[in-house]
């Protein structure tokens, strides 16, 4: 594997590859990897000739300056993990490579982005199209690969994407999950013994309530699930919304997706932390 660190080198080895016709994946990381990024980095390297990882703490993404300095960032320990899942290239650039200027630019994400995470984190999703499409421009890739923890997250980048005009193909891979059910996360390693075990209870009570949805409305599931997160120790549910799988819209009844799987999303302070989650409506 092979650590680059600026722009033009990536840009140079990848627009190389894809001119000899051989597929390149990315996968857009932010460090502190575990093992739901190596879930996509070897769904990425089964696919493609050549795999990107990218590793970089995205500032204009942070809209909580705490946050982006708590954030962890173990390049060592990645590059190990990296190295370990056949990884061709780790792109590891610094804020001052990534950006020069200021990006002023300004995505019109329409509504996929006016809800939950968007109002809760103004700024955010901007920030994530702004690195994203940079990161596409700068990796030639065929394919690039997401988590579906951050549900609404794809849904952005698809609309980024489509602005854009960028020929990629976005690939969403399934929610890596610990053996108690929790969704595993960089910032996991932020909660206290007794916090991490409580978060067990966000999926437990998300998995409960699928079961609850013949006999129950909409409105009523929803309920559910904010009383029993909330009634546990250290849980503030921050928001939790059932919506439609590509518009992001809050439902008001089951039916509303028409034939596609409502998504319940949650998000959730345990103590300090912010933790997500969601979980598909299937019959
Ligand atoms: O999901 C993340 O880790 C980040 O938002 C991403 C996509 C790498 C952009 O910084």
């Amino acid at each position: 594997m092979e650590i680059i660190r600026t722009v033009k080198q990536i840009s140079s080895l990848t627009s190389d590859a894809r001119s000899k016709g051989k597929s390149v994946g990315l996968v857009p990381t932010m460090g502190a990897l575990h093992a739901g990024h190596i879930s996509l980095v070897e769904r990425a390297r089964a696919e493609n000739d050549v795999v990107v990882v990218s590793v970089f703490v995205n500032p204009t993404q942070f809209n909580n300056p705490t946050d982006l300095a708590t954030y962890p960032r173990t390049e060592e320990a990645d590059c190990r993990l990296l190295e370990a899942a056949g990884v061709d290239y780790a792109f590891i650039p610094t804020v001052e490579e990534m950006y020069p200027e200021k990006d002023e630019r300004i995505f019109d994400l329409g509504q996929v982005a006016d809800v939950m995470e968007g109002p809760m984190r103004p700024g955010h999703f901007n920030g994530v199209a702004q690195v994203v499409s940079k990161l596409f421009y700068y990796t030639h890739p065929t394919r690039a690969y997401f988590g579906e923890k951050d549900f609404q997250q794809i849904a952005v980048i698809r609309r980024m994407v489509e602005l854009e005009r960028i020929d990629v193909e976005i690939v969403d891979c399934p929610i890596k999950r610990a053996d108690d059910g929790l969704a595993l996360s960089s910032r996991n390693v932020r909660l206290s013994e007794t916090q991490r075990s409580v978060a067990a209870g966000i999926y437990k009570t998300l998995k409960e309530s699928v079961k609850l949805r013949s006999g129950k409305t909409l409105g009523e599931v929803k309920q559910y699930v904010i009383d029993t997160i909330n009634a546990m120790p250290e849980m503030e549910v921050e928001y939790y919304e059932i919506v439609h799988p590509l518009t992001m819209q809050p439902l008001k009844d089951w039916e509303d997706a028409g034939k596609l799987a409502p998504v319940g999303c949650i998000t959730v302070y345990c103590g300090d932390v912010r933790l997500i989650d969601n979980i598909k409506y299937k019959d």
